[in-house]
């Protein structure tokens, strides 16, 4: 009997245990008791530790050559007018054929990201050029004219001389829609 007394008492006072855990925990929609803790929160190594498992001692491993990561679209061209003249020869527009919405975007795209040099037409009077800035080379000029699809989304991607790389604002997907809409602006010239 006092064995018995003894358990229902422990009993009573676990779950008492339990029960003013229960009401004092800070966040109530976590979990109560945490046994084992070791599987829920694994020892991550911290990115910039040292790490005695790698050769150079480091946690942070740099990327196995050749592996692309994901999201990422690899470019391999570098800077400079050969290299954008290689991707000219390599590269085509992928984009599906023309549709309204592609060519509406990358009308706009032009007109947030280019238009303020270039201007409207790409005729390179836009308002910065009115501001004192040198201005871009007509997008109708010869060399425009002959840059291939490719050529130009380099220039896109990397910069070209005194105009900034683009890669950071627009995917490759926008540049490509506003390599078209250059195409468009030109052919409206003939
Ligand atoms: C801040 C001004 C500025 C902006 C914005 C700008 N460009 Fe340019 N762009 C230039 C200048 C300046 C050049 C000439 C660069 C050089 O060769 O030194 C140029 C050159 C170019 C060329 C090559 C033309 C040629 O004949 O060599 C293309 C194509 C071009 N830009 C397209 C674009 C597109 C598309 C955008 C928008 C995504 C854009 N640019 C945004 C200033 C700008």
């Amino acid at each position: 009997m006092n064995r018995l007394a003894f358990l229902a008492a422990t009993l009573v006072l676990v779950a008492a245990l339990i029960g003013v855990q229960h009401l004092t925990r800070v966040d109530p929609d976590q979990r109560n008791f945490e046994i084992f803790t070791e599987m829920a929160y694994s020892h991550a190594a911290e990115s910039f530790s040292p790490n005695a498992h790698f050769a150079d001692r480091k946690t942070l491993q740099p990327l196995v050559a050749g592996v692309v990561p994901r999201g990422t679209t690899p470019f391999p061209y570098g800077d400079g007018p050969d290299e954008a003249r290689r991707a000219g020869e390599d590269l085509s527009d992928p984009l599906p054929e023309a549709d309204d919405a592609t060519a509406a975007r990358g009308a706009e795209l032009y007109r947030i990201y280019c238009a303020l040099c270039h201007d409207a037409r790409g005729e390179g009077r836009g308002p910065i050029v009115q501001h004192g800035m040198l201005p871009p080379p007509s997008l109708h000029a010869a060399r425009a004219l002959q840059m291939a699809d490719g050529e130009m989304f380099h220039v896109l991607t990397r910069g070209q001389g005194n105009m900034a790389a683009y890669a950071a604002q627009l995917d490759p997907t926008e540049r490509w829609m506003v390599v078209r809409h250059i195409r468009r602006l030109q052919r409206e010239d003939q």
